[in-house]
């Protein structure tokens, strides 16, 4: 977690999408299932990344733009996602805990925690 209490929260509410995955042994998620959280976190994801990007905004944060490009890669490897899942793929659950574990998990505890508390700093100053 990156330590803004609004921003911990959209993040509690993504893990808790993708925790759906992980509660039960791979082979006990079922395709349906999968095709529910691609979806949850394809709209979710997007609704999160615009509050973000807007407290960027809003404290002037240098490192916006790169940010940006970080939740657009996430976004794009959703979409890939999205793709294979669509074209009947049974084995995108794999690819996608290792997008979550990897990704969401790295952004969201560094580089989030970045931006905040550089926010937190602006404020303070
Ligand atoms: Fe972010």
């Amino acid at each position: 977690m990156c330590g803004h209490p609004d921003i911990d929260l959209d993040h509690k509410s993504l893990f808790a999408i993708a925790a759906r995955l992980f509660a039960t042994k791979q082979s006990d998620v079922s395709f349906s299932v999968i095709g529910e959280v691609l979806s949850q976190l394809a709209d979710y994801a997007g609704e999160h990344f615009a509050h973000e990007e807007l407290l960027m905004d809003q404290a002037d944060y240098p490192g916006c733009d790169e940010h940006i490009c970080q939740h657009l890669e996430f976004i794009q490897k959703l979409s890939i996602l999205i793709d294979t899942y669509e074209r009947g793929r049974t084995d995108v659950l794999p690819e996608l805990q290792s997008v979550l574990f990897d990704w969401l998990l790295n952004h969201t505890s560094d580089d989030d925690r970045i931006s905040v508390s550089f926010g937190d700093r602006r404020i303070q100053a």
